[in-house]
């Protein structure tokens, strides 16, 4: 996978899955991630990352298991390791590690989250 990683990381139309309550929140981890790159040490911009990055992927899975997505264990295995990656973290968040984000989101959603489109 290797999606193009947007400059300014900013949400965009090319990022849509067309269930509302998703793409508003995933605008929401564009900005989390924005604001921990615009300011590694500050402790509250990671801590909002990890809790805006925690409740999408409850409400997401929360809709897969509604629907009875058939390819919800891979999805929500591929949460379990960002969440515990992110947890991990503490400030300054290194340029690697927001480089790391930046991609797994880009390619979570294009990748992984595309596959649910239409079926939820
Ligand atoms: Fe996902
Ligand atoms: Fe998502």
């Amino acid at each position: 996978m290797g999606f193009d990683i947007p400059e300014p990381y900013v949400w965009d139309e090319s990022f849509k899955v067309f269930y509302e309550l998703l793409d508003e929140e995933h605008k929401g981890l564009f900005k989390g991630i924005f604001d921990v790159a615009k300011a590694p040490s500050d402790a509250g911009a990671l801590d909002h990352l990890k809790k805006v990055v925690e409740k999408h992927f409850s409400d997401e899975e929360g809709m897969m298991t509604a629907a009875n997505y058939p390819d919800i264990g891979p999805h929500k295995q591929a949460h379990v390791e960002f969440v515990a990656k992110l947890k991990g973290l503490t400030t300054p968040v290194s340029n690697d590690t927001i480089h790391f984000a930046k991609d797994w989101l880009v390619n979570h959603i294009k990748g992984t989250d595309f596959k649910y489109k239409g079926k939820l």
